[in-house]
């Protein structure tokens, strides 16, 4: 039971007294909701995680090691986003938002020399993504991920038969999204990937193999479909355009 009981807290913060403190200002302000809940939030969180400038933290947000956490001037967090950070961390640069329902989970519980979740400035992380960050997830700056996308930054070993794949060990190379980039509505990208700049992968896509810079992937397994600057497309009419 001790032992257990030792296990679940060194899976939800760096040590007891920063679980106590952690939950403690959650339970307290975590569920004020409105501007105000915004507002204390902004101003009491900065004890216990990283912040530069004023960062716009919803109700109902769970974070866990939240020391390993820093967020940029104009981060948004919607309610019911997750963040799990234990070694080595998330950052969310200036003017980034986290929709409802994500989780950005690190997931390093071996040690696990590339891990951690680092997302540039001004990118969308919409609605219900999950990023798995034992390899290391790299997002650039203007990147949006549509709803529900998923990158698992991850692999299990199950070369050998005679053994549980769950007692087998993992992989973790890492995924990297680069400036600009676009990424539809459900797609998962794997371990190992690297989606270029300004590159786009269509929704529901399961990607497998880099995208190159500036090119469109779409499908499962993820193909080319379209390198933007070999093959631009018409320029879509202005009047259709919203900014
Ligand atoms: C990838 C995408 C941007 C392509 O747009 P496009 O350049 O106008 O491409 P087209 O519609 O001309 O399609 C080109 C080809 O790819 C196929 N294709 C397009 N999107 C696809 C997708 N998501 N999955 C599989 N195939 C797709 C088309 O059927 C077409 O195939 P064909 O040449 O055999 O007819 C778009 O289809 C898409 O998936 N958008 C994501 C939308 C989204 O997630 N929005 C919310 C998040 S912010």
């Amino acid at each position: 039971m001790r032992e257990q009981l030792s296990l679940y807290l060194a899976r939800q913060a760096t040590s007891l007294p920063r679980y106590v403190a952690e939950q403690v200002l959650q339970a307290a302000l975590g569920w004020v909701p409105s501007i105000v809940g915004v507002g204390l939030r902004g101003l009491a969180y900065r004890a216990i995680l990283q912040m530069d400038g004023m960062a716009a933290i919803e109700d109902g947000v769970r974070i866990r090691f939240a020391d390993n956490v820093r967020l940029g001037q104009g981060v948004y967090l919607d309610h019911g986003s997750y963040l799990h950070a234990c070694p080595a961390g998330i950052s969310i640069g200036p003017g980034s938002l986290v929709m409802k329902n994500a989780i950005l989970h690190v997931y390093n519980f071996r040690a696990l020399p590339h891990a951690g979740i680092r997302i540039g400035a001004r990118s969308l992380i919409g609605e219900s993504c999950i990023l798995r960050g034992q390899g290391g997830i790299s997002i650039g700056d203007d990147v949006y991920l549509g709803t529900l996308v998923q990158l698992l930054a991850v692999n299990h070993v199950f070369t050998d038969t005679s053994r549980p794949i769950s007692q087998q060990g993992i992989t973790a190379a890492g995924i990297s999204v680069a400036d600009g980039a676009w990424i539809g509505s459900g797609a998962i990208v794997l371990d190992g990937v690297r989606i270029g700049r300004n590159a786009v992968v269509g929704a529901g896509a399961v990607v497998t193999k880099d995208v190159p810079d500036y090119c469109v992937a779409v499908g499962n397994p993820a193909r080319v479909v379209r390198d933007l600057r070999r093959d631009p497309l018409p320029a879509r009419q202005p009047e259709l355009v919203v900014y």
